[in-house]
């Protein structure tokens, strides 16, 4: 082999000492005993699969000063992520093909970890043009960053007839617009989640699951009770962030809070870590949106979102730790899930998927801090917060961290797109 990466691996749903054998970036054999040009011997260490964070937002083109793909996949590395699906409110916005293939060659000169893009859909959108290069699409049924607003609910039926003929998955911003109060004006997490009141949420899946005839629909960010057992019962898939588990509108963390959809009560948290742990909700995804601290100064104006894709593996694998999480659900969770929901080779450890490892030392708790990250915003709302970051992330075979340092190279991070309709993956 030219890689075995020797440990505590984690092989579907148990931990088994052995080595993982890789060949050209995949993995080719998991075995008891592996010989390997290179060998890395990590004992007693946990060997998981890197994460796929199906919803960042990396700014770029348009919005750097936020983040780059270069920040948004550095941050990547360090917490785990081997695999990013960036999502289509940047400047300009990534609706038609020119858009779409020039953030392809931009992202790719500057990744240090995979990614994905979606395709934005507005009314006018060529569905089937960017079904080439997309990963998936994305449908905003609510005003947030960005402008690109579906409020013409009458076309939501074709849209989604549409993108069912390219047999892609469409991640859906889901608050419905008529339900929320204009009239207050937020100066707190409190009001702020009053103005975007839980029904939002409610009547925003609602018309997904009334529209999506067969297509694969993917609710983002679900942040509800209402939400979570609306979906319980469906055959559609939702994600949830570290932010709604986390935190909630009583946190003491002002307009670094402020976020679409809000943060939530406390009921509403305990409904979302069950729906995670059961898999009502399938995946975990980070909806890393970074703004400046001059973006968050003050609450009326500033802008929604949080960053958090650093932080999501390490603040879970702190879970796992202190049994309040199962460490099979979180792989499943944040690496086989998303890989199957977005066709990706990625996120098993499994002969023919991609070798994105990483090695975790349980012991090596640390504290999170803002200044500590990568994120070009160089803040979190998890300030202080216990985590476990990995110390080791490998992307197709290529060492990215090593021993909690950056050793990968920019530029390495590859696009996907999905195997659909047996389609191979973009090289
Ligand atoms: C996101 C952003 O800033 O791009 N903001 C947010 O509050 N989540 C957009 C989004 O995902 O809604
Ligand atoms: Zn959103
Ligand atoms: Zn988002
Ligand atoms: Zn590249």
């Amino acid at each position: 082999m030219e890689l075995v990466i020797e440990g505590n691996a984690l092989i579907d749903k148990e931990i088994v000492k052995c080595c993982i054998g890789v060949e050209e970036g995949k993995i080719k054999a998991i075995k008891k005993i592996l010989k390997g040009e290179k060998h890395h011997d990590f004992g007693d260490k946990l060997i998981l699969p890197g994460a796929i964070d199906a919803h960042v937002h990396f700014r770029d083109p348009g919005l750097t000063h936020k983040e780059d793909f270069g920040t948004g996949t550095t941050s990547c590395a360090f917490g785990g992520v081997t695999c990013a699906l960036d999502m289509p409110n940047t400047l300009p916005p990534v609706t038609n093909i020119l858009a779409l293939e020039e953030k392809a060659r931009n992202a790719d000169m500057k990744a240090f970890v995979d990614f994905g893009l979606f395709a934005g859909v507005s009314l006018n959108c060529d569905i089937e043009a960017l079904a080439k290069s997309a990963v998936g699409y994305k449908i905003y049924l609510a005003t947030t960053t960005g402008d690109m607003l579906i409020d013409d609910y009458k076309a939501l039926e074709g849209i989604f007839k549409d993108i069912n003929e390219t047999e892609k998955p469409v991640s859906v911003h889901c608050e419905d617009e008529a339900l929320m109060d204009r009239t207050l004006n937020p100066d707190s997490l409190r009001k702020y989640l009053k103005s975007r009141p839980n029904i939002c949420e409610e009547s925003g899946i609602k018309k997904v699951l009334n529209n999506r005839g067969n297509a694969k629909a993917h609710i983002c960010h679900v942040s509800t009770s209402e939400g979570a057992r609306l979906i319980e019962n469906e055959s559609i898939t939702s994600e949830v962030t570290p932010h709604h588990l986390f935190l909630n509108s009583n946190s003491d963390i002002g307009a670094l809070g402020k976020v679409n959809p809000p943060l939530r009560e406390s009921k509403d948290q305990e409904a979302l870590w069950n729906a995670l742990s059961q898999g009502t909700i399938d995946i975990m995804a980070s909806d890393h949106a970074p703004h400046t601290l001059d973006e968050k100064e003050q609450f009326e104006t500033a802008a929604p979102g949080i960053p958090g894709v650093e932080t999501m593996v390490p603040l879970m694998l702190y879970m796992v730790k202190q049994n309040k999480f199962q460490l099979e659900r979180l792989v499943d969770a944040a690496c086989k899930r998303p890989g199957e929901i977005f066709h990706l080779k990625k996120g098993r450890l499994a002969p023919g998927y991609d070798a994105d490892i990483i090695m975790v030392d349980m012991r090596s708790e640390a504290e999170i801090k803002g200044k500590n990250l990568h994120s070009k915003c160089g803040w979190t709302p998890f300030e202080g917060f216990s985590a476990i970051f990995p110390r080791f992330t490998f992307v197709r075979g290529e060492v990215v961290i090593e021993d909690w340092e950056l050793t990968g190279e920019r530029g390495y991070g590859k696009m996907v797109i999905g195997n659909h309709m047996g389609m191979e993956n973009k090289e």
